[in-house]
């Protein structure tokens, strides 16, 4: 069976992608990461897609374009142009534009680091450490125009400790992300899913 291509969009140290492309090296999660595209020059990711043997992997700077808009016409016609069908952001620390979204629509994927609609943003876990939860999370969810508000895919519980600092909570919600992103991947793509308002209803295969 031929795998899914996906493009996977990284600023950051790139464990996510990791995980996804060991997971599918391993034969657990049918995709192929056929692109890697990051906004920073030294993102983790990019060396981690070279060393997995992604077949293009690319730098796009972002004040080489003159607006939002235009740097993500350039990403979706790489990522067209690879033949991607779905787009995973690992770590992507940029807002995306209404009519990337669009041309895109129910084909954006994030894993956010919260129990979402609890800490949305960019400091999920220290919000959610400060402000006392004893349980916080991972979710994965479609991407629309509302910031970490699209319908939610999967989520997964992971307890807060009363000696956990913001890095020994973020170790194990990367944990628990390295396994429900490869997972949910592999849902989505054996069995698929409709989407009625706001819930996404699986199709069990
Ligand atoms: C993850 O915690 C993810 O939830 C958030 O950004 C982080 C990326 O980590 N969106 P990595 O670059 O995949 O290691």
């Amino acid at each position: 069976m031929s795998k899914t291509r996906i493009a996977v969009l990284a600023s950051g140290k790139g464990s996510n992608l990791k995980a996804i492309a060991g997971a599918a090296s391993r034969g657990e999660c049918p995709v192929e990461v056929a692109l890697v595209l990051s906004d920073k020059a030294d993102a983790g990711a990019l060396q981690i897609a070279r060393d997995a043997g992604v077949a293009r992997t690319d730098y796009l700077n972002p004040g080489d374009y003159a607006d939002r808009a235009s740097f993500d016409a350039v990403c979706g016609d790489t990522i067209q142009a690879a033949g991607c069908d779905w787009i995973v952001l690992a770590g992507f620390m940029r807002i995306l534009s209404n009519s990337f979204i669009e041309r895109f629509r129910n084909r954006i994927i994030n894993i956010h680091p919260a129990l979402l609609p609890a800490f949305p943003g960019a400091h999920a876990v220290r919000d959610a450490l400060e402000y006392g939860v004893k349980i916080t999370g991972v979710t994965v969810h479609l991407v629309d125009e509302v910031l970490d508000g699209g319908p939610i895919l999967a989520q997964a519980p992971v307890m807060v400790r009363d000696d956990d600092t913001v890095e020994s909570l973020h170790n194990r919600i990367h944990a628990a992300e390295h396994q429900l992103y490869p997972e949910t991947l592999k849902r989505m793509i054996e069995g698929g899913f409709s989407i009625e308002g706001r819930r996404v209803m699986w199709k069990e295969t």
